[in-house]
């Protein structure tokens, strides 16, 4: 039997946490739950212990084991923390652990979601935005929270998600798992920086979002990766074998490198095409009126890969402003590629740096299927289930 484990937090949707430990069970999962020491001020244990035949964990020091958050970090496929307060998701996201939750989830190696529940000015605070952006950089799901009649009786955003969405949301995350279990998936990801002198560089407006999450997407799916990653803020997933590079160089030495032990390879970085013919050892000074700088063409690496593609899976992206599909087509067979993966770059609330895209997947027999806007993180379910997909039809 499946197990997770639910962290409830203070709200005054507290009481909709019973309908999801109601919702789980009807899927034969089993539920344990952990309890701030405020959410007990709402509602006493008991309820939760009556519902799961567990005791429900709320103090550090107090419950059996000792180390029981390492233990039974070990035995569930998710945490989930729903109602989760502000106060939750700024510890988690500051790392502080100061209480069974809290620390619990630092010891957790399994996918976290978060369903949050708050007042809506507490929720559109930019500190708690802050905190939910960060979380999310750090790959946890956040299940947004729905507009409606709020506890304080004003309307706005901030109720707890339905206890059936939250539920079906888990339940897809938990059965992604182990359908990749001995695939090595080499995923790349970010920009690539090309100097010019000491202090300059030519680059592009990729975060590496896109390509980090594929990257946790493939690892929930219990495949074992390798992100070659341009330079970027994020965090990288805790379990894949990250390659930091700078250039494209450098980037296309990484991957020819370990494009062998690959069974399945994903170019999702924002490649330069072209690099500074010459790069300066020393800051350029400013002096003349008019410099030129001249661009050389940078080796295409996805085209080399499509050469020797064998028999692994190769998928591209094309980052397009126009002309979608006939363009993702062109670069589809020029790069020989089994899938590629269409965005436009041109809009501000997809691509490049955004938490969302929507994407065009074409594949070798020219099936298409467009997506809407949705998460990175949903795009990238979408993007691996073409990939099994297309596994099984080998
Ligand atoms: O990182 P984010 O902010 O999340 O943004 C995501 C993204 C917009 C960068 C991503 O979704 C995306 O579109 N990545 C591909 C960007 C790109 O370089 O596209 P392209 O159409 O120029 O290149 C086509 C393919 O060839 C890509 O798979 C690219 O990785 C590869 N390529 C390009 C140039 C080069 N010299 N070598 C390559 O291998």
């Amino acid at each position: 039997m499946r197990k997770i484990a639910l962290g409830i937090c203070s709200s005054i949707s507290i009481y909709k946490s019973a309908e999801i430990i109601r919702e789980f069970q009807k899927k034969d999962i089993k539920v344990r739950v952990i309890m701030t020491r405020n959410a007990t001020e709402f509602i006493q244990p008991l309820l939760f212990e009556a519902l799961t035949g567990e005791k429900v964990i709320v103090d550090q020091f107090k419950n059996s084991a000792g180390i029981e958050h390492i233990s039974l970090a070990n035995e569930i496929s998710l945490l989930l923390i729903a109602p989760a307060t502000a106060n939750i998701i700024g510890k988690l996201a500051n790392g502080i652990a100061d209480d069974f939750l809290s620390t619990f989830y630092l010891a957790v190696k399994c996918p976290v979601v978060i369903a949050p529940s708050m007042n809506e000015n507490m929720y559109l605070n930019p500190i708690t935005q802050e905190n939910l952006r960060k979380l999310k950089s750090l790959g946890v799901i956040i299940i947004e929270p729905e507009v409606g009649e709020l506890a304080c009786g004003v309307k706005g955003i901030g109720r707890l998600a339905e206890p059936a969405k939250i539920v079906e949301e888990c339940i897809s995350l938990m059965e992604r798992k182990d359908s990749l279990r001995g695939k090595k998936i080499l995923i790349t990801a970010g920009p690539t920086q090309e100097k010019i002198d000491a202090v300059r560089f030519i680059s592009n407006k990729s975060s590496g979002k896109m390509g980090y999450s594929l990257a946790r997407e493939a690892l929930w799916r219990g495949g074992e990766v390798i992100l070659i990653s341009g330079p970027t803020f994020l965090q990288p997933p805790n379990k894949a074998q990250v390659i930091k590079v700078n250039s494209a160089l450098e980037m296309r030495e990484q991957v020819i490198k370990n494009y062998k032990a690959a069974d399945i390879v994903i170019m999702c970085a924002a490649v330069a095409d072209y690099r500074p013919s010459k790069t300066y050892k020393t800051k350029i000074k400013k002096e003349d009126e008019k410099i030129n700088i001249e661009l050389i063409r940078n080796p295409d690496i996805l085209e080399e890969l499509g050469r020797k593609k064998g028999d692994k899976l190769l998928i591209g992206f094309a980052a397009e402003t126009g002309n979608f599909i006939e363009n993702a087509k062109k670069k589809m067979k020029k790069k020989n590629l089994d899938l590629v993966i269409v965005n436009d770059v041109s809009k501000e609330n997809i691509g490049f740096g955004s938490d969302y895209n929507q994407v065009i997947l074409i594949d070798k027999k020219g099936e298409i299927e467009k997506t809407k806007i949705l998460s990175k993180v949903e795009i990238s379910k979408i993007i691996f289930d073409k990939i099994e997909k297309l596994l099984n039809e080998i």
